[in-house]
């Protein structure tokens, strides 16, 4: 199968100084540019904290015959969308005012999930790895998309090495991680679409959580990651209690100042020893 992949998701990070020093917005979608089908998002403008008014785009139609419709205007630098449908997917941009108008923001691609029938996710090199190995993880699909892509949660898009086998019963796609570190711990997931609808993607498949091994043979995943900062904050409460428990035990055997009773135990041991 020729079948290439494309990036499915523009960089929004784009910044472009005008001769007036304004610095481009930043576009970014909460929870995130791939939005499940009848799921709400929002798309948020990030300007300066002075900006004084925003305008936020989408575009519509295809080059040359592109047009900007106008969604926002005005204070608000967020735009929502209550339930993502096809006709949200696409290209949206925007600017913010200071004096002057900024340069327009990098494009937000926004996506739709859940059109399709979900791939199912697997690793060929089992879930936890160690630092150095070379993982794949297999993507396998009855239906005979022509594009898959990979994500990792949490972590920008990127494209992966990937290879394409027909199978009877459908394709299966090989994603190839060399040389992986702990960096690439985390949780996947796979879609599939299609190159004439770039912006309808399938259901997600179920996720798949790679752990990679650290030095001593720890598998570091994020929730791992959590639960040993956890574990950690846990252990210093205890030791800062033991030591405040000792300390007080102490005060009271030896008898500080603030202690009445043991004083007069003090004073008549003085008085003894005169
Ligand atoms: C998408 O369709 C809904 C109605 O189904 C409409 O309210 C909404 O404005 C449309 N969005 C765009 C970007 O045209
Ligand atoms: C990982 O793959 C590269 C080639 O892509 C190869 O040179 C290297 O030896 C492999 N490493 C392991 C541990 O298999
Ligand atoms: C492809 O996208 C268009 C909108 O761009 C939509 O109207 C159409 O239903 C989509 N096709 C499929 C098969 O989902």
């Amino acid at each position: 199968m020729g079948a290439g992949f494309w990036s499915p998701l523009s960089n929004p990070l784009q910044l472009v100084m005008t001769m007036v020093g304004l610095t481009a917005p930043v576009m970014k979608a909460l929870p995130g540019p791939m939005v499940l089908y009848n799921e709400p998002v929002t798309i948020l403008c990030q300007g300066p904290p002075d900006a004084e008014a925003y305008k936020i785009y989408k575009v519509e139609g295809l080059e040359p015959r592109e047009e900007r419709k106008l969604l926002v205007a005005g204070k608000p630098n967020t735009f929502s969308i209550q339930e993502m449908k096809a006709n949200w997917t696409g290209l949206y941009h925007c600017s913010y005012e200071r004096g002057v108008w900024s340069p327009p923001s990098g494009n937000l691609d926004l996506v739709m999930t859940g059109s399709y029938d979900k791939p199912s996710l697997s690793s060929m090199s089992g879930r936890v790895v160690a630092p150095g190995d070379n993982v794949t993880l297999q993507c396998f699909s009855r239906m005979k998309f022509d594009s898959f892509i990979l994500t990792k949660d949490g972590a920008p898009q990127f494209t992966h090495r990937q290879s394409y086998t027909v199978q009877d019963n459908g394709l299966l796609i090989t994603f190839y991680m060399d040389s992986v570190t702990s960096t690439q711990a985390g949780t996947y997931r796979c879609y599939g679409g299609f190159n004439k609808n770039s912006s309808m993607w399938s259901h997600p498949s179920d996720p798949l959580q790679l752990m990679v091994r650290g030095p001593a043979g720890w598998s570091v995943s994020p929730q791992n990651q959590v639960r040993l900062s956890l574990a950690g904050l846990f252990l210093l409460v205890l030791v800062v209690l033991v030591a405040e428990a000792c300390y007080s035990h102490k005060r009271s055997f030896y008898g500080l100042r603030s202690d009445p009773y043991l004083s007069v135990m003090t004073n008549t041991e003085d008085t003894r020893g005169i």
